[in-house]
């Protein structure tokens, strides 16, 4: 019989969210002390799967003796640590966060708490003017970002992009939260499909040199769909129905079951509308899985409707 697995034993530490004292095992971040304590944090670049990059910086707090604001999300607790998660400058910061997001990109498909955040914070992003013209991004040479002309609100819109029949990206809702390029790379799909682009204001998602998706190393698994948080990327079956309007997640049931491809035994979450596998997404707290598919379960279901292939036809990855 094998030895017991070694049991972790981890140090306590103190620690003071708005003025609430609690103990949480050394190395808890202070989004997760947060948590533990129902405190709402908002973040937009980190998921409970990957590690963070600290780029949103939606999260940050103020913690007593530290000059400048913290990231919530990988800042780990120390112990006696002060924390507030309301202050005037932790408020600001976040006001400033949402509001220039939301000056420049599309935000009208991220989930419901984004838009709550927006409206709690009191961004006001329309005071940026109204959006300026698309520009060609993917032409954006680095180091040469024309300045807007004051007029309107210098944004990252752009045409959607549809190379391949499973899913399509829509980079004028990207707020280069670097998820999708973390599962595709070293969190989990070690594809290297994609990565961050350009610099400052013209930085974006891209495939190598900006080919399409089918001449890049894109293996279609999907993971980087799974973690996207604004609807920047997004199955085409989703894509079609959400631009026809006939989008209802009120009327969507969500079913788990196991992928029936291979002995693997993944997790699948079948979101079902008018009797129609709509999307198929997986469990972030599976322990094998961790929310990542491969383009069989993330996207062969249209055989289940019985119909002509669909949603990828005879398309070969
Ligand atoms: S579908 Fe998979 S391989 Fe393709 S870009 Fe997304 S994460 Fe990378
Ligand atoms: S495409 Fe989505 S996941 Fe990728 S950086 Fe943009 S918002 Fe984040
Ligand atoms: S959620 Fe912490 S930096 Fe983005």
């Amino acid at each position: 019989m094998s030895a017991p697995a070694p049991v972790e034993l981890r140090r306590s530490v103190e620690v003071a969210v708005d003025g609430t004292t609690l103990r949480v095992p050394e190395g808890t971040t202070i989004l997760g002390a947060c948590r533990s304590v129902g405190i709402e944090v908002p973040t937009l670049c980190e998921l409970e799967t990957l590690t963070p990059v600290n780029v949103c910086r939606l999260c940050v707090v103020e913690v007593e003796g530290s000059r400048a604001l913290v990231p919530a999300c990988s800042r780990a607790v120390e112990d006696k640590m002060a924390v507030s998660t309301t202050s005037e400058r932790v408020l600001t910061s976040r006001r400033m966060v949402l509001e220039l997001l939301a000056s420049s990109v599309d935000l009208s498909r991220a989930g419901p708490e984004v838009r709550r955040w927006i409206d709690e914070s009191g961004a006001r992003p329309e005071r940026h003017g109204p959006p300026a013209p698309p520009t060609g991004r993917d032409g954006a040479a680095a180091g040469h970002h024309d300045p807007p002309d004051g007029s309107t609100a210098a944004t990252v819109s752009r045409p959607v992009l549809v190379d391949n029949p499973l899913y399509v990206r829509d980079y004028a809702r990207c707020i280069l939260c670097y998820k999708c390029v973390e599962a595709c790379g070293e969190e989990a799909q070690s594809t290297f499909a994609i990565a961050v682009a350009g610099r400052g204001f013209d930085a974006r998602i891209s495939t190598e040199f900006a080919v399409p998706l089918t001449d890049s190393a894109c293996v279609y698994c999907g993971n980087c769909v799974a973690v996207c948080p604004t609807g920047a990327l997004v199955g085409s079956t989703e894509h079609e129905l959400r631009e026809t309007g006939r989008w209802d997640e009120a009327r969507q049931q969500v079913t788990r079951t196991v992928c029936p491809y291979c002995g693997v035994g993944c997790n699948l979450e079948l979101h079902v509308q008018d009797n129609r596998i709509v999307k198929v997404t997986s469990p972030l707290d599976h322990e094998v899985t961790r929310g990542n598919l491969c383009v069989k379960g993330r996207f062969g279901y249209s055989f289940a409707e019985g119909d002509p292939p669909e949603a990828g036809g005879d398309f070969q990855p």
